[in-house]
């Protein structure tokens, strides 16, 4: 099979069911491609996907599959025309990595060394795949170009930080090689995700109590928590609490739909591996992100300030320079849409998707 006879417009999603890909699958349905979508269902639900449709109006396939079944993946292969993946696929939690540091080296490596012996079986050599800012560590910067050292500091870091190490260096043995279709691959480190898309009906549904700032005052907000703990207020910035680059979810998919006609384009004609942050490039503290959700929801955010966490920085934010100059992308939604985004999720869907699966699972369903 030649990679040139494929239909570029075929796209494979793993883990297209969750939080990130469910808004991926909604803006490459609406930008005319074609959309499989691969999720084990291990933190989602076939819902998203039912939300997705509806938003769209458009057909998408599923394979409930797990990236680690490398049989099964490659029948998806041979019946599905793929012509690039978008990998979401991977488990993101910070603290259960730590505790369960196998499974997630298991889950996120092992799981995309068999997606991507799956893909050049299957001579498919385009990869976009979520990578995190989590892989700088902490060199003790503020603002972080993709050049800069790499150090993560635990097992969900450093599995996306080794997950990167061989994405490079499959690229660069086929170049080395001089592979006719040699591998094309963007890495799009996240900043801080958040917001939900416009219409209320995908956003993010995190199981049980929320690790991350937005989710956990979203559900204090609605009333599920009682009160969010400010972790620190004496680091070195204005407020003394921490600065995070927070990016609209619609924005980051966005991003990479750029990074599909990049690809495709000039920069990565000889193949090539390459990174690129995804952030805004502007930082807000916890206590500014407190008074946006104040003002959008109208009401009181119950907090309290409690000691740091272990391995939070002060402040990170990106430069996003590289994905303008590359992709031609560019962060367009500001905090108060994020914010705002976030509370019309949080108060049609009051308890995620839950309320709504029992009646309508499914395995596999299409179109
Ligand atoms: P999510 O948990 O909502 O989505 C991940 C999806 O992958 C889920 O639907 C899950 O069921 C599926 N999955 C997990 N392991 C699988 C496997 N072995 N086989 C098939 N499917 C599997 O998470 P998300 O927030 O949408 O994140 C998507 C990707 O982006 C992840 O790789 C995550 O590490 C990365 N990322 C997320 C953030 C963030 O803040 N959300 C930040 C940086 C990077
Ligand atoms: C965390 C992860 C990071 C991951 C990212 C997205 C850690 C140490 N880092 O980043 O690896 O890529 O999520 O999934 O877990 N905060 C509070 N109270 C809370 C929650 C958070 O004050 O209940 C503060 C934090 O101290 C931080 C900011 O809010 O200053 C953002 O926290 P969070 O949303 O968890 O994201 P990160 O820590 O940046």
């Amino acid at each position: 099979m030649n990679q040139k006879s494929m239909n570029p417009k075929n796209i494979l999603v793993t883990g297209g069911a969750g939080y990130i890909g469910s808004h991926a699958c909604v803006e490459l349905l609406q930008a005319g491609f074609r959309v499989v979508v691969v999720d084990n269902l291990s933190n989602s639900k076939t819902e998203s996907l039912s939300r997705v449709r509806q938003i769209t109006g458009l057909p998408l396939t599923f394979y409930q599959c797990d990236i680690r079944d490398k049989t099964a993946l490659a029948d998806i292969f041979a019946h599905e025309d793929i012509n690039t993946v978008m990998h979401f696929a991977g488990l993101k939690a910070v603290g259960e990595s730590c505790a369960k540091p196998a499974l997630y080296y298991h889950n996120n490596v092992y799981g995309t060394l068999a997606l991507t012996e799956a893909m050049s079986e299957a001579n498919v050599k385009q990869l976009v795949f979520s990578s995190s800012a989590t892989v700088y560590g902490e060199s003790g910067c503020t603002q972080y170009s993709e050049h800069f050292p790499l150090g993560a500091i635990n097992p969900y870091g450093r599995s996306k930080a080794m997950i990167e190490d061989i994405l490079r260096d499959l690229s660069a043995a086929d170049i080395l090689n001089q592979a006719k279709a040699p591998w094309k691959i963007a890495l799009l480190r996240y900043f801080n995700p958040i917001g939900a898309h416009e219409s209320g009906l995908i956003g993010e549904d995190p199981n049980g109590i929320p690790n991350n700032l937005m989710p956990y005052i979203s559900q204090v907000a609605i009333g599920k928590l009682a009160q969010l703990s400010v972790f620190g207020n004496d680091y070195p910035t204005p407020d003394g609490t921490g600065i995070r680059d927070y990016i609209h979810v619609v924005d980051l998919v966005k991003g990479h739909i750029k990074a599909i006609a990049a690809l495709e384009g000039g920069t990565f004609e000889s193949g090539g591996c390459k990174a690129y942050n995804l952030g805004t490039g502007q930082g807000y503290s916890v206590l500014e992100i407190i008074n946006a959700f104040e003002k959008v929801s109208g009401r009181r955010i119950n907090y309290k300030i409690a000691p740091r966490r272990a391995g939070d920085l002060a402040e990170c934010f990106a430069n996003p320079e590289l994905a303008l100059k590359e992709l031609g992308w560019k962060a367009e939604k500001n905090l108060l849409d994020m914010v705002a985004d976030t509370w019309n999720w949080q108060t049609k869907n009051p308890q995620g998707y839950a309320s709504v699966e029992a009646g309508c699972a499914s395995t596999e369903a299409t179109g």
